[in-house]
């Protein structure tokens, strides 16, 4: 009778089965090469834009600049006028508008292929040298007819150009503290206002909005909503209400006017655009410049443009995390064009090009978040590396995980750092809760890890995936005690050879079947009670015993004669067997393996018998 030792001596011949089983397509997909940000952005289903100026203040005319045209076209596949749709330019007295400038980039976006989205409709700045005087004579009812005849004048005029309108813009106050921000005094709110009351005048601009255009998208645009807080809130319980009442709105602006001090985090972000999304709200980010400090020639230190840059990342991350971030705009197109030097003196450097419309690192973490996917998989995506059935993960288990950019472009195996396979593999890292899970092999679509043996059976755990910086949002995971595969060497659909050895240490399969009464070595993996503890990633060299393990052959016991840790492997278990005398010849006989009441049955491994 073979002894474990033995069997476990002709280590290569075993490792080649282990191999085959574990033997995983190389994945070949190739790094999204894009070099532009709107090509990235394209290659992940987003928008990316910026604010655009024509010659809504008179010469110069920036679109006739060739160097803003060609950056804006080539970089944005989205403009927003900065100025050109506001009273000031669109209303320029009671009676008459003026759409030119507006026109000009609409034509501009159209000969580009570029969506225009509209800002905006009602703002308590920027008024025309007419409305305040006006508004300080005029009563709500007036106030109502104006407000509505040039949203439905505006909106009409732009009917089937503009995707989206920014309607009400700013309409909230900025607490101090925790207070409980109130709606901002404002010609259309209370001096004198429209008639409304509350939110109502927002409201009411929502609703002409939409009858001009119903299939406009309407949004309410803000800053210092962009996480959580007083002023977010607010907005939220406005939003809610809408959506309750039925008011047509589709979706919420955050400005992102942020600083290298003050931006939001990411999970603040995130959990600000999710309790939107469940709303069924999108979420635009609108206006995003990180101004920084700078000389006298508007330029910033290095150190300040890599934090600039980290925040880019990170916020851009987060909204490719989001399904209901829908589009990522800038406000301006270059340094030259931002409004940060004028109303921040000191500042600038806000934007991802340089005066020369030149990339700056803010451009290359935009284009790196943007080409490296961020992780993504689900709780169906996580399989027992041998039957590939779904569900519960088991202390010590190998998985394979699916999903998109969870590992590197160039396939990566498994590395062993101190004796233990270590726990990243090239940029990937997997994470169980906050256990760290060694990794066999990782590619882009693929990556199989062995589960830490911190995890703690009845409990859920949350997996997530790191890749290259880019972190997936955790799935949840139930763990079970153990959840037993056979590896399967062969064959497709059902029954699959398993990965067997016979006595001789010849591989199992219907051309060299094991004789009923022999020893079989069987390899799996699904964990289970160990006889002593293991430290996550450790090649076993000594026996490691797994409790309660039994093995059925034709629906017959087999003998366990040792089932444990295969020595030299993370993660995979060894099952010795004596099979049965008098077992009926097969060359696809079941084999079910049983660990601590979970077994193998779902798999359909079979063996062959002579
Ligand atoms: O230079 C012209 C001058 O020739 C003209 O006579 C005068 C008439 O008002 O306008 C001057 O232009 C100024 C323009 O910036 C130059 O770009 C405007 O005065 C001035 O009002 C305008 O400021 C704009 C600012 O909103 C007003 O608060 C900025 O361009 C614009 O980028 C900025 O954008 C806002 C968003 O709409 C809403 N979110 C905040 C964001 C920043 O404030």
């Amino acid at each position: 009778m073979p002894t474990v030792k033995s069997l476990t001596g002709k280590r290569n011949q075993a490792r080649h089965v282990v191999a085959t089983a574990l033997l995983v397509l190389a994945e070949t997909a190739a790094l999204s090469g894009q070099t532009t940000l709107r090509d990235a952005a394209a290659a992940q289903g987003l928008h990316i834009g910026a604010a655009a100026s024509a010659d809504e203040y008179g010469p110069p005319d920036l679109l006739m600049n060739p160097s803003y045209a060609g950056a804006l076209s080539t970089q944005y596949s989205e403009l927003e006028p900065a100025n050109a749709m506001k009273w000031d330019v669109t209303q320029p007295t009671q009676t008459t508008y003026n759409f030119q400038p507006g026109d000009e980039l609409v034509t501009f976006a159209e000969a580009n292929n570029m969506r225009v989205r509209g800002h905006n409709l009602c703002w308590y700045q920027q008024f025309p040298a007419w409305l305040a005087p006006y508004a300080a004579s005029a009563t709500p009812a007036e106030m109502s007819t104006l407000l509505q005849n040039h949203i439905n004048a505006e909106v009409t005029h732009f009917k089937g150009a503009v995707f989206a309108w920014d309607v009400v813009n700013e309409a909230f106050n900025d607490p101090s503290g925790s207070a409980v921000p109130g709606l901002r005094d404002s010609i259309w709110y209370d001096q004198p206002g429209i008639g409304q009351t509350g939110t109502g005048y927002i409201e009411q601009a929502f609703q002409w909005a939409h009858a001009a255009d119903p299939n406009a998208l309407l949004f309410y645009n803000d800053y210092n909503i962009e996480g959580p807080g007083s002023k977010f809130t607010a907005v939220y319980n406005m939003v809610q209400d809408f959506v309750q009442r039925g008011v047509p709105i589709n979706g919420v602006g955050f400005e992102m006017h942020i600083t290298t001090s003050g931006y939001p985090s990411a999970a603040g972000l995130a959990q600000n655009m999710q309790q939107l999304a469940a709303l069924g709200i999108q979420v635009h980010i609108t206006e995003m410049d990180v101004r920084l400090p700078v000389g006298s020639n508007g330029l910033a230190s290095a150190a300040d443009l890599a934090t600039q840059a980290q925040i880019y990342q990170s916020i851009m991350t987060v909204c490719l995390q989001q399904p209901n971030c829908t589009a990522f705009q800038m406000w301006g197109v270059s340094y030259g064009d931002s409004w940060i030097p004028s109303f921040f003196p000191g500042y600038g450097a806000a934007l991802p090009l340089d005066f020369n419309y030149n990339p700056t690192p803010a451009f290359n973490a935009l284009l790196a978040a943007m080409r490296t996917p961020v992780p993504a998989l689900t709780a169906s995506g996580v399989v027992n590396s041998a039957s590939y059935q779904a569900g519960s993960v088991a202390p010590g288990e190998i998985v394979a995980i699916f999903g998109t950019g969870v590992g590197p472009d160039k396939p990566a195996a498994a590395t062993l750092t101190n004796g233990l396979v270590s726990s990243t593999a090239a940029s990937t890292q997997v994470l169980f809760g906050e256990y760290p899970a060694p990794i066999l092999y990782a590619g882009s679509g693929q990556v199989n890890v062995v589960v830490p043996f911190e995890v703690t059976p009845g409990q859920d755990v949350n997996l997530t995936i790191n890749n290259n910086g880019q972190s997936s949002p955790p799935v949840s995971i139930p763990v079970a005690q153990a959840v037993p595969g056979i590896f399967i060497i062969g064959g497709t659909g059902s029954p699959q050879q398993a990965a067997v050895l016979n006595q001789d240490l010849s591989v199992n399969g219907p051309g060299n079947p094991a004789a009923a009464g022999s020893v079989i070595v069987v390899y799996a993996t699904g964990g289970g009670s160990l006889s002593a503890p293991v430290t996550d990633g450790e090649l076993p060299t000594t026996l490691i015993n797994v409790a309660n393990t039994t093995l059925t052959v034709g629906g017959q016991p087999a003998t366990i004669d040792f089932a444990g840790l295969a020595p030299g492997f993370a993660g995979v278990l060894q099952i010795n067997a004596t099979l049965p005398n008098g077992l009926a010849a097969g060359s696809a006989v079941p084999i079910v393996l049983s660990i601590s009441g979970a077994d193998s049955s779902s798999q359909s491994a079979t063996i062959a018998i002579q």
